[in-house]
């Protein structure tokens, strides 16, 4: 077993956190030879239900789970810790947009930020699951002022998982032959999952299905997934997303493979002529715990003016939450 590493989860007694904790603490997160302390973070009035989430961690007996710290002190539930999953906050319900939660969402992570500024390891790893999750991230990012700006991250692996899910059923395939998925910009109805670079078993994705599709069943049908879950469930998608939650953090710490791809909300740096410093999905591959954007990808004009869309609205919510900045 490796020395223990510090995991904390924000919005622990929620409905993510409850479907996440026991993957983390069984190692699905970091694998079956690395022990985690989990830091637990609530509001106040959630502490007695994260008690009973805490007694329960416990009753697993998890081999890796190496203990539990539950808190409504953010000092104290970002001390020394390697990763933060930045899950608490509200949910939309039916008929909102993911971006109608960024008055009420958006003063929980100005702090956050603040606090893994002033407490996390140096080298933390942030993901940002609470919507919306890039222009939260990005609120985080700009209370960090002493943090690398690149550890704060925003996570479209939901909709990369999604996006793998509706082309195997197309295909006959089994979402493990796909590889190169995309997903570009925003967690949110703009994004846009591309299949011009995806390849299943080895073939072309786009040369197994035809435009109309394409355009008009896979697109939306990616972009309103989360919309269609919260229709059917009553609830927004919680198992899920905690299961995209545990592959991007897993993607980010062991890396990919040879071959492939995984989409992240990271910091633009311009590539792609996308506005530096927006919080944009882009295909990256990861190594030694260092993510790098996929240079050199052939963009269409189709692609060309969906990636400028999504793009826009993350301008347009950046320019609505600059007020939350950090001077
Ligand atoms: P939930 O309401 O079940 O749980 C949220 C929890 O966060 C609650 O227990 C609440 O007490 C806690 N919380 C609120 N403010 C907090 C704060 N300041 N500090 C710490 N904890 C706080 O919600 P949920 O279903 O678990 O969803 C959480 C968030 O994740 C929502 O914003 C939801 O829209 C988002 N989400 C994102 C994705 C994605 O793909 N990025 C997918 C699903 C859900
Ligand atoms: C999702 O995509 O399922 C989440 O972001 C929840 C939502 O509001 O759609």
């Amino acid at each position: 077993m490796k020395a223990p590493v510090r995991v904390a989860v924000t919005g622990a007694a929620g409905q993510i956190g409850y479907a996440l904790l026991f993957r983390i603490a069984a190692g699905d997160m970091l694998g079956p030879d690395q022990p985690v302390i989990l830091h637990l973070l609530e509001i106040t009035p959630a502490l007695p239900a994260l008690q009973g989430v805490v007694m329960e961690l416990n009753d697993c007996a998890f081999p890796t789970l190496a203990g539990v710290v539950a808190t409504d002190d953010l000092n104290v539930a970002f001390k020394d810790v390697d990763y933060a999953l930045l899950v608490g906050a509200r949910p939309r319900g039916p008929g909102m947009e993911r971006k109608d939660l960024l008055e009420a969402n958006g003063a929980i992570f100005g702090p956050q930020g603040k606090a893994l500024n002033d407490h996390a390891s140096r080298d933390v790893k942030v993901l940002v699951v609470g919507n919306p999750a890039n222009t939260n991230a990005l609120i985080a990012q700009q209370n960090a002022p002493d943090l690398d700006p690149g550890c704060f991250t925003a996570m479209v692996r939901l909709d990369h998982n999604r996006a793998l899910s509706q082309l195997a059923e197309k295909t006959g395939a089994h979402t493990t032959d796909i590889k190169k998925m995309t997903i570009w910009g925003n967690h949110s109805s703009t994004q846009y999952p591309d299949l011009h670079h995806a390849t299943v078993n080895g073939k072309a994705a786009m040369s197994l299905v035809d435009q109309t599709w394409y355009e008009a069943d896979f697109i939306p049908t990616v972009q309103q997934r989360g919309a269609a879950i919260i229709k059917a469930r009553g609830a927004s998608s919680a198992a899920s997303a905690a299961s995209a939650a545990i592959d991007h953090m897993r993607t980010w710490a062991q890396g990919t493979a040879e071959g492939d791809w995984a989409s992240m909300g990271i910091p633009s740096d311009g590539s792609y002529d996308i506005a530096p410093g927006v919080i944009y999905g882009y295909p990256v591959t990861v190594k030694d715990g260092k993510y790098t954007i996929v240079q050199g990808l052939a963009i269409n004009a189709f692609s060309r003016a969906r990636m400028d869309a999504t793009e826009k609205e993350l301008r347009e919510e950046r320019a609505g939450v600059e007020h939350l900045f950090a001077k």
